[in-house]
């Protein structure tokens, strides 16, 4: 099974929700770049203070600081699942520079499904969980089952900000998907369907 695999796809396919599972089943870390860069921004860093407008307003952090951030993680890894990044051709250039990428999972999913899931999606500030209000709320209302925090709703998923992502992302990815169909490491997957049915088709496209 591939162990250096990156996920690609627009806002709310899943990529997250994916990319946690399958680290965890493979036993390497999963880098999330939005991640990280949120936790920058609440640790009021500096690079958190540069991101954070560009993240509040849907927009792709520039390059070179998302690029410095997750360099030194990829030389070392033997294996990553990497999620939200690349997002656009210069970051795929220069992320095989840095290391191979065995499998590029492409999660897809209409806009209107996107929009659905974003507007429903809240996550716990402590532990980092991730629900859905409609898919998989938690028992409490809108109470963290693991921590007991209450659940907050990201900046960016208000719904005049989804729209903007889901434009950029429309935007910069067909490029990144010809670089990664001409290595013949592309794999396209419905993101449609169950949690647990859309991991399925993950494990068989990283197989
Ligand atoms: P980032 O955090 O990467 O956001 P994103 O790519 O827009 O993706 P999301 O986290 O919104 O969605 P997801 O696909 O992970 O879906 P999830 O699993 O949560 O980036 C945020 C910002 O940071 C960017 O806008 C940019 O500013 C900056 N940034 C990040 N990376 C960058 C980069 N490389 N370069 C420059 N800037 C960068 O699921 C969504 C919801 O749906 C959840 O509620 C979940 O529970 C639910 N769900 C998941 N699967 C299913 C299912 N099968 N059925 C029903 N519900 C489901």
């Amino acid at each position: 099974m591939a162990r250096k695999i990156v996920f690609l796809g627009p806002p709310g396919a899943g990529k997250g929700t994916q990319a946690v599972r399958l680290a965890q089943e493979l036993s390497v870390p999963h880098i999330a770049t939005g991640d990280l860069l949120r936790s920058e921004v609440q640790s009021e860093t500096e690079l958190g203070m540069k991101a954070q407008g560009y993240m509040d307003r849907g927009e792709l952090v520039p390059d070179e600081l998302v690029v410095a951030m997750i360099r030194e993680r990829l030389q070392k890894a033997s294996g990553f699942v990497l999620d939200g990044f690349p997002r656009n051709l210069n970051q795929a250039q220069r992320l095989s520079s840095v290391t191979e990428v065995e499998r590029a999972v492409h999660l897809s999913l209409s806009r209107e499904e996107i929009v659905r899931r974003l507007s429903a999606r809240r996550l716990c500030p402590q532990c980092g969980h991730v629900y859905n209000l409609q898919a998989s709320p938690p028992q409490k209302n809108e109470i963290c089952d693991l921590c007991n925090t209450k659940l907050v709703q990201r900046n960016d998923d208000r719904p005049e900000v989804i729209g903007h992502r889901v434009d950029i992302y429309t935007r910069e990815i067909k490029p990144v998907l010809e670089f990664y169909q001409k290595q013949s490491v592309l794999r396209e997957v419905a993101a449609l369907g169950s949690v647990d049915s859309v991991y399925r088709a993950v494990k068989a496209a990283v197989n």
